[in-house]
């Protein structure tokens, strides 16, 4: 088969083309599909052998057809087939060099006697990539010996000791990184402004219906005051947005609609409304207290 593009051009081609159609008919969301979807990784690799075994194939059935071509049309043959665009000659050149082919050398001078049946052996040296890889190992098993033998660098119980420590570090960097792994039990007040400013947008599009912007409370009670019906501090109050009031009062579990970095920023903002006077304040209402030393509102109220 004459053909203008070798199959280094031919296998890339075929095979970035089917991958582009993959990545336009299957829909991964904002990732590419190949990684929203790992199996079809395998099937790109099995594409990519599939067009390597078939470029196999080929080049046997026409190596075959070529050995049964008599010696005259072998050689009109070779003069027609046209040359590959590009051919790497350094390359191939190099390739044979780290296979230890000598051109010199004819194949008769290096035949050694036996020959069983037609086949024969060839006396070629070992390839040089083996031998220079075999003296490479033998450098580090000295390096070795020495770091770990004698001058003892370390054992592996303190390279485990030191990876659990890291570990331990990679551990804490990730949670205050996702912050949203929060729940009731770890969620402490936040103080940065931009959680605050976060809480405080969440506040205006999900409770002001009922507290009122300034949280002075209407359906729901006064959330500037230092009476709770639930319980005040970041915990309660990180609890009761999470799971919602009492029964039938109106107070819905947000934990369906918000994320829980979202119900620790609301709540740090609602905690932040302490002691602020509202312009319309609720009477207060719960039997707890919280702050429990009462603020200066509380007796300004009295
Ligand atoms: C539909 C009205 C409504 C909405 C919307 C609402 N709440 Fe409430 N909220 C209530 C009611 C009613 C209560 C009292 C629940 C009870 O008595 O068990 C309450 C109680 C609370 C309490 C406890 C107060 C206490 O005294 O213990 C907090 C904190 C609170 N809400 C925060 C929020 C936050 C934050 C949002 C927005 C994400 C929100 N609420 C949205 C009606 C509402």
């Amino acid at each position: 088969m004459k053909n203008k593009f070798p199959w280094y051009f031919r296998i890339p081609l075929l095979f970035f083309g089917i991958w582009g159609l993959m990545e336009f008919f299957i829909d991964g969301g904002d990732q590419p599909a190949f990684i929203a979807y790992p199996i079809t990784q395998a099937f790109l690799l099995f594409i990519l052998l599939l067009l390597i075994s078939i470029e196999l194939i080929i080049s046997a059935i026409e190596n075959v057809m070529f050995q049964t071509l008599s010696a005259e049309a072998q050689q009109r043959y070779l003069s027609a087939e046209t040359k590959p665009m590009i051919s790497f000659k350094w390359l191939r050149s190099l390739y044979l060099k780290l296979l230890g082919h000598d051109q010199k050398r004819p194949e008769e001078a290096i035949e050694l006697d036996h020959n069983y049946d037609g086949i024969r052996e060839l006396d070629n040296n070992l390839p040089p990539w083996w031998v220079y890889m075999f003296y490479a190992t033998m450098l580090f098993g000295v390096v070795y010996l020495v770091r770990f033998h004698l001058i003892h660098d370390y054992d592996q119980t303190q390279e485990f000791e030191q990876e659990l420590a890291q570990a331990q570090i990679d551990i804490e960097n990730y949670k205050k990184t996702a912050k949203n792994l929060v729940d009731v039990n770890t969620v402490s007040l936040l103080t940065d402004a931009s959680d605050l400013k976060a809480g405080k947008t969440i506040f205006e599009n999900n409770c002001v219906a009922c507290h009122m912007a300034d949280g002075g409370g209407g359906i729901g009670p006064n959330l500037t005051d230092t009476h709770w019906i639930l319980g005040g501090g970041i915990k309660k109050v990180f609890e009761t947005i999470s799971e919602g009031g009492r029964d039938g009062k109106g107070m819905i579990a947000w934990k369906q609609s918000l994320k829980p970095l979202e119900m620790a920023q609301v709540a740090s903002y609602v905690i932040g409304m302490q002691g602020q006077t509202p312009a319309n304040p609720k009477a207060a209402e719960g039997d707890i207290l919280w702050p429990e030393e009462l603020p200066s509102l509380e007796k300004a109220k009295e």
